[in-house]
Order: C-alpha cells, then structure tokens, then sequence
C-alpha cells in the first residue's frame, strides 16, 4: 500500500474545504482548474480571482449587520479598505464596486484616490480615511482633499506635530479629524506601547485643550489597531475594551465624536486546519463597543473597519514548477521552483509567514519531506514549513540521474494577496535579477462562466535594466 498525497490531505484536514477541491486528480481553487491556466500561460505566474473579493466584503458587512440587528446595535457599520494591502488598480475596482470607504497610509496613496476620482470610478461622498505618519506632503495632499470635492475625508492625528499643520494646511473653516491612541504591545512583544498613535495617557486632555476648544474641528473618530490582529484572547479583549472606555471619555469632551475604528486585522486562512469563528468574534466586538457604551449612557458609535488582508489575501496565489529535485545528503530533499519565494512572497523569508502550499497535480502518489528551493543564490530563499506542521510533504515524482522530474510538478502558495507585492516591489529590482512573474486575472462572466486574461507580462530584461540604468 502507498501512502498518496490525496490520503495525507484526507486524513489531516476536512478537504475539500471552501475555495480548494480537487478534480481528476488535480487541484482547484475557487473553482479554477489550475492545470488548464498552466497549460495556457505557463508558470510562473500570480493568479488573482476578483470575485472573492467582493465575498469577503459582503461576509463581513452581513455578520456586522446581523450582530447589529441581534443586539439592537444603534450604531453604523462602515466597511474601509485599507489599500497598502493591495494597491492595484484591479483591486480598487472591485472594492469600490461593493461601495466600500477607503483608508490611507501616504502622501502618494492620495495621488491614488485622485486618480480613481479623475476617472469617476469613486463617489465623493465615500469617506477617505488618512492614517499614518503625516509628512508635509502627505498633509497637503490631504488638505487638498478636504478643500475640494470630496465630502468626507477623516484624518486620523497620528502625531500631535501633524495637527497644527493641518489647521495652517485646509482653507476650509471647520473640518473633521480623527485620533489615532497608540496601543499595548502584546506581551511577548521587544515594545511595551505602539509607536503608531498617540499616548493613552495623554490624550483626554489633549483633547480638551487641543481640540474641543478649537472651533475649526470636528473630531469625529476614535481609531486604535491592535497590529498582532482580531483574536480571542484576554490581550485583544482588554485594549478593546481600554479604547472604548476613551471613546466614551473623549464623547463627554468632543460630542461630534460618533465612530470607533477598529482597524485590521482580521485573520485569513494560513492553514487548511485554520479555525476561526468569524461569526463569534465580531457579535463579541459589537457586544463589548454596545455594554460599554451603556454602562456609561454614551450612544452607540458606528463601528469602523480596515480589513486589508482580509478583503485581498484569499483571492490570490503564487504558481510555480519544480525544475528539479536534489538528494543533498541521505535525507535531505530539494525541490528547486521557477521563482523566488523570497523576491515573491517576502513574508515567508522576512516574518516567516507561511502560506497554503499544495500541489497542482500528482496527488495520488506517493509523498515524501521536501525543501523548497528558490532559483535566487540566495541561502535564505527556502520554504520548508507549515502553519500546522514544521515539515513539508510533497508528492514525489521520480527523476533522471540528473534530477530532472519525469513528469512535470506544480506547486501553488495560496492566499497570497495581501502585501506581498507592494513588500517585493513588483515590477522593481529583483534579487539575482528574477523577473516578477506574470499575472493571470479570473473573473466570472455574466453567464456564469469563468473567464481568465493576462494582466501583464512576465517582466521583461529591458525593463529591469532600464531601472537599473543601462
Ligand atoms: C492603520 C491600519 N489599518 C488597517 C491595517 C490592515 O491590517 P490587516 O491587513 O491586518 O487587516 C493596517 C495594517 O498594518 C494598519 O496599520
């Protein structure tokens, strides 16, 4: 009897499971038989299926609603996404299309917003919420923002240095403003508090001296991020419940102040055992925002997202071949992939993040423990983990005596989407020069089907030498 890849993945996870399913012995993922995109473009290649995310915004949005309704919640529910994640413009398509609001993170992340209202791809009535460090440039690029069209802007002080400034910046007479108020670090963490925002400590009274006497602002929200994400522990429940307590402390000071924002952090899937209860913890959020608010007769806010990873990741994944395998002593085997995982998932070398690795094809044969070698010189450019396991299990192939496989292994990194390409500089300088791979879009059409297009090339030499000034 072998023991098959397919048993493996049987016994280890409930499969198939949302977004993978496997079809004649091969793997699909939101329903796309990978194989065939292979077979048409080739790999390596990014893979990104648009219509997940819209889901993900509709998920989100409906357990929000719902806890709402089901704990007679008075406040709004307000959707933004934050676009570091992913800037591309594909992305931005699909997300404002859902009618969502948008967070941003820099001066150039407004010439982005510019560009979508230039276009009229972005109502002006969405509210544009400004987080981050604040240079100059990205403060009059702001104010721009509020002296013109757009109806709803909100930047969040992350300094107080920014908010002098931003008076001298907007011609406007009254506007709205946000505050940023740094969080606790998790214990286990180099830091004891958040660089981002600022001081607990100091900002009620801040608030009186600064800002409720100033008849130009409007604060309007309170925003706090734990960066370690949403998750049910005492640590997370206690700086939510610390920000609530501000936010009714500030709303004695400032009554404009009518929203809470939670930031990101929503987990994603990392694993195929991945367990998480989505339903449960945003009824906790809203249960916690809601009896806090009424212990201290303070109405309900509206409650605020920016859910980056978890509007963008789940829709993407990286394809790549194994060239060939390599027996660098009894027990140690390579397969070498056509890309790098670090120049194209740099968490996966810089944080060690892991993602869904599964193979394309060959799951009914037998597996075995592998690494994964990037084709970058590079020592550090390997993968050789799970998020549920600290060894890695591929099918084996056989190979010549050169190590050249028999017949040809696909791999995929699934849910990829969030950072990865902003963090590599797609379409920059690479590592040893390996070019970013292509990127292969899929979409549904109005009858149903799916359809797929390249969206660009496999980047080209002329290209990177150009940067590189040759
Ligand atoms: C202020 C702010 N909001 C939202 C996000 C998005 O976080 P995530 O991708 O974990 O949802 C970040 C990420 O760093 C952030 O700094």
């Amino acid at each position: 009897m072998i023991n098959r890849y397919t048993d493996l993945i049987d016994q280890t996870f409930y499969f198939p499971q949302e977004g993978f399913e496997l079809r004649k012995d091969q793997l699909c993922f939101h329903n796309i038989p990978i194989k065939r995109l292979i077979d048409i473009y080739g790999t390596p290649f990014r893979l990104t299926y648009l219509p997940k995310i819209g889901r993900q915004i509709r998920k989100a949005r409906n357990l929000f609603n719902k806890s709402f309704k089901e704990l007679s919640y008075s406040g709004q529910y307000y959707y933004s996404y934050c676009t570091k994640s992913n800037h591309f413009h594909y992305v931005l398509n699909e997300v404002l299309k859902e009618g969502v609001h948008i967070e941003t993170s820099s001066s150039f992340d407004i010439d982005l917003v510019q560009s979508l209202r230039q276009k009229e791809q972005i109502h002006l009535n969405k509210i544009i919420i400004n987080n981050g460090y604040k240079t100059d440039a990205y403060l009059k690029k702001i104010a721009d923002l509020i002296d013109g069209d757009f109806k709803n802007v909100i930047p969040v002080l992350d300094n107080k240095t920014e908010l002098p400034k931003l008076l001298d910046f907007v011609q406007k007479d009254a506007f709205n403003i946000g505050i940023r108020v740094a969080t606790e670090e998790e214990p286990k963490f180099e830091f004891y508090t958040s660089r981002l925002g600022i001081r607990r400590a100091e900002i009620l009274e801040y608030c009186k001296q600064e800002v409720a006497t100033n008849k130009r602002l409007r604060l309007k929200m309170l925003h706090f991020f734990v960066d370690t994400g949403i998750k049910d522990t005492i640590y997370y429940w206690s700086e939510l419940k610390r920000a609530i307590k501000l936010y009714c402390e500030i709303k004695k000071i400032c009554p404009d102040l009518k929203a809470i924002n939670i930031g990101g952090g929503m987990p994603i899937r990392h694993s195929l055992d991945f367990d998480y209860d989505y339903a449960y913890m945003i009824k906790q959020i809203v249960e916690q925002v809601k009896s806090a608010c009424d212990e201290d007769g303070i109405p309900h806010p509206d409650i605020f997202t920016e859910f980056g990873k978890f509007t963008v990741a789940e829709s993407e994944a990286m394809i790549y071949q194994v060239l060939s395998q390599k027996l660098q002593n009894d027990s140690e085997l390579w397969y070498m992939i056509n890309g790098s995982l670090m120049n194209d998932l740099p968490d996966t070398w810089g944080m060690g993040q892991r993602f869904i690795l599964l193979p394309v094809n060959h799951w009914n044969k037998e597996y075995r423990r592998v690494n994964i070698g990037g084709i970058t010189c590079d020592n550090a450019d390997y993968y050789n983990s799970e998020a549920h396991n600290s060894q890695l299990y591929l099918p084996l192939v056989g190979s010549n005596e050169h190590g050249e496989l028999n017949e040809p292994l696909y791999l995929g990194f699934f849910h990829t989407g969030a950072y990865q390409s902003a963090l590599s500089g797609y379409g920059g300088i690479k590592h040893c020069l390996i070019p970013s791979p292509k990127h292969v879009l899929v979409d549904i059409d109005e009858d149903g089907q799916l359809k797929h297009w390249l969206r660009s090339e496999e980047q080209s030499p002329e290209q990177m030498l150009d940067v590189l000034g040759y």
